[in-house]
This record gives C-alpha cells, sequence and structure tokens, in this order.
C-alpha cells in the first residue's frame, strides 16, 4: 500500500529517520490496555484471543488509545504469541495468569513439527483489522505493526509460559545447537511473513519485540540470536522503518544495532545517549514505566529527564523503556504526552 505524503511527513516518521522534528513524537509501548477504562469496557465483552481476533473491536482498542492520549503514533492491538498457533502450539490466556502454551516445544522432534503456514491465510483478521485502523486513523497518524522477535517467541513456545530462569529454553539452546537453529529459522519464517503481510495491509513501521533476549550473555546473543534477526530486518526493511527493542540488553546494544534496525529501544536501565553513541540514526525510549505512578510533578520530571537526555537530538522518539503496566494512571499519561509536545517543541 502507497504511503501517503501526510503519513511519510509525520513526526514519527520523520524520527524514525533521524530528521528534524517540530517536536518529539511520542508513543507507548502497550498503550492499549487493562489501565484504560475504554479497554476493560471492550475486553469484558470477549476474551483476550477473542479480542485480538475480533478486527473491529481490536481497531477501536488500538484507535481509542491513539484518540485519548493524543499520541504520534497507534500500534496494532494484537500479541506477539498468536503466531505461534498456526505452527501447532495451544495458547490460551488464561484470567489473571498471563499466556500459557499447553504442548510446549520440548525435543528435535517437536521442532521438526512445528508447521509454516503463511499468516496471510492463517491470520487474516489482522489484515482486517489494520485496514479499519488505517480507516479510523487521522491521515498524519502513522500505524506500526509488530511482531516478537524469534528468541522471544522460542523462549514462549519452549518455556510454555512466562518463565523466570528460563531452564528448558537455553537447555535446548545449549545442549542441541541444531535443533535450536531449526526452531530460530522457522519462526523466523514466518515473522517475516507475517510483518511482509502486516506492511501489505498498510501499516507504516514495525517493532520486533525482543522482551525477554536480556536473559543472555553478549556473547550467546551474538552466536544463537544476532544471525536470525539480522535475517528478518533484511528480508523486512527497506519499506518502512525498523525497530528493534530489547529489555535488559545494555551489555549488548552494540551487537543488537548490528542486526540493522532503523530505530534502537532501549530500556531504562541505558542511558538514552548510548544509541547515538552506537551510530542508531534513532533512538526509542526510555522512561521507567513504572515512573507513572508518581504523584504528577514527578512523572513530568522524569519526563524532562529523558528529554534532557535526548539534548535535541534529531531522532528521538519519546517512549517508556518497557510496556505501560496495568493500574497506570491514565490522567498522567495524559499529561504526560502533552508534557512531551510541548517542552520539546523547537
Ligand atoms: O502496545 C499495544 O498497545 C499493543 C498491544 C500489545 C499487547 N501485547 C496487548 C496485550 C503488544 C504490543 C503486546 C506485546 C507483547 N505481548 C509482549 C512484548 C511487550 C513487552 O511488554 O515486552 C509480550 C511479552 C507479550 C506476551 C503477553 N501478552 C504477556 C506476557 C501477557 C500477559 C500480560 C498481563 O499483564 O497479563 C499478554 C497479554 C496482553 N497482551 C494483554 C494486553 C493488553 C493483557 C491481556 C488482558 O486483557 O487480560
Amino acid at each position: 500500500m502507497a504511503m501517503t505524503e501526510a503519513l511519510q511527513n509525520s513526526r514519527f516518521l520523520k524520527a524514525c529517520r533521524g530528521e528534524a522534528v517540530d517536536c518529539t513524537p511520542v508513543w507507548l509501548m502497550r498503550q492499549a490496555g487493562r489501565y484504560m477504562q475504554e479497554y476493560r469496557d471492550v475486553r469484558a465483552t470477549t476474551t483476550f484471543l477473542g479480542l485480538c481476533k475480533t478486527p473491529e473491536l481490536a481497531a477501536k482498542v488500538t484507535l481509542d488509545a491513539q484518540r485519548i492520549l493524543g499520541v504520534d503514533a497507534a500500534i496494532l492491538f494484537a500479541d506477539l504469541l498468536p503466531i505461534l498457533e498456526p505452527m501447532g502450539l495451544d495458547l490460551d490466556y488464561p484470567e489473571g495468569v498471563g499466556p500459557t502454551i499447553g504442548n510446549p516445544v520440548r525435543t528435535a522432534a517437536d521442532i521438526d513439527a512445528l508447521k509454516e503456514e503463511d499468516p496471510r491465510q492463517s491470520m487474516p483478521f489482522v489484515g482486517e483489522a489494520i485496514k479499519l485502523v488505517r480507516e479510523g486513523l487521522p491521515a498524519d497518524v502513522p500505524l506500526i505493526g509488530f511482531a516478537g522477535a524469534p528468541f522471544t517467541l522460542a523462549a514462549y513456545a519452549i518455556e510454555g509460559g512466562a518463565s523466570r530462569n528460563y531452564i528448558h529454553a537455553k537447555t535446548l539452546m545449549f545442549g542441541d545447537p541444531g535443533a535450536w537453529a531449526v526452531l530460530m529459522e522457522k519462526l523466523s519464517g514466518q515473522v517475516i511473513e507475517y510483518l511482509r503481510a502486516q506492511i501489505e495491509w498498510g501499516v507504516n513501521a514495525v517493532q520486533l519485540f525482543d522482551s525477554w533476549v536480556g536473559c543472555l550473555s553478549p556473547v550467546d546473543y551474538r552466536t544463537y540470536v544476532l544471525p536470525h534477526v539480522k535475517r528478518i530486518i533484511g528480508a523486512v526493511g527497506g519499506k518502512v522503518p525498523v525497530i528493534y527493542f530489547g529489555t535488559g540488553t545494555a551489555t549488548f546494544l552494540d551487537a543488537m544495532m548490528e542486526a540493522g534496525p532503523d530505530v534502537i529501544g532501549i530500556d531504562w536501565h541505558t542511558p538514552l545517549q548510548r544509541g547515538w553513541e552506537l551510530g542508531a540514526k534513532a533512538v526509542q525510549g526510555n522512561m521507567d514505566p513504572v515512573s507513572l505512578f508518581a504523584p504528577r510533578d514527578v512523572v513530568l520530571g522524569k519526563a524532562q529527564d529523558v528529554l534532557d537526555a535526548a539534548a535535541g537530538h534529531d531522532g528521538h522518539i519519546f517512549n517508556l523503556g518497557h510496556g505501560i503496566l496495568p493500574k497506570t494512571p491514565v490522567d498522567n499519561v495524559r499529561a504526560l504526552v502533552d508534557y512531551v509536545h510541548e517542552k520539546s517543541a523547537r
């Protein structure tokens, strides 16, 4: 889908290209979620997967969050893990537990049995949601698509749920590197087709979430993960900006940069400046999401710290260092967005 001039010239996409902007663009990871009454109202009518698979509802929560917060980009409402379902994994989101997989991948045979489907056929609801969001968004507000990065997807597929030490995932990675490589290749192939499909359907940028990769050492990241992320970014990049985000990755951000993203996302453990020092064209981040629970003046002070760290550098996209948490006060989030726009005006 050809991108209009209004979108190309939007603050967000200019910043992704490292170009000068009238003020710093801001969006927030997990900006549509349980902290917002409008989300809870929609969510009360269906299950989480039901919400992800009903284009009208997914589009509504995407559009509500963008409009209520006044952010410079919308993010598709979906989740990292539904891509695993067509591969043959039994995904569920029991209330209050978080995602679980009933038949986690543990052996080379399990990996061989994983199916590779075309997401255009297996996840058509995502395309329909993208179309509805695009119709409902202001003409100059870009839509961000996303996928899980292969390590984070593999870790979930192997562990079968949230994990503290990733013992099953690392045992397979260290103990059977051949099988690990096959798993990473299969997941990467699915992620490539899923992101290409999202771009065909009309998203204006994509983000790869590597939320759990911070459990690795720098050398293990380079050995077991980097080649696969490089392949994905090489395959989907060029048409729309690619943002690559991980948490706890301070010790190997240089390696993540080698994967070739247009924008590097960093968490609050790392000074924002580090992104530019590593040669990034654009840097996204990095306010501590927990600081949003503090009194308003503290929240705005934390926002100012991030703006000071960016020091008017071109190519800054204001975001949190990780997703917004449930129970975050919405008024603080709105005040944050207004503050960033006002104080960063050039
Ligand atoms: O940013 C957005 O507003 C878009 C929507 C989005 C969701 N999940 C919605 C969601 C995005 C981009 C994600 C990504 C995601 N999903 C990540 C990476 C982001 C990160 O914060 O690191 C991860 C690790 C997941 C997997 C996942 N999905 C978990 C661990 C959970 C449970 C979290 C919880 O708090 O229960 C989910 C469920 C989920 N994904 C919810 C939402 C709004 C809450 C589900 C509900 O309504 O009960």
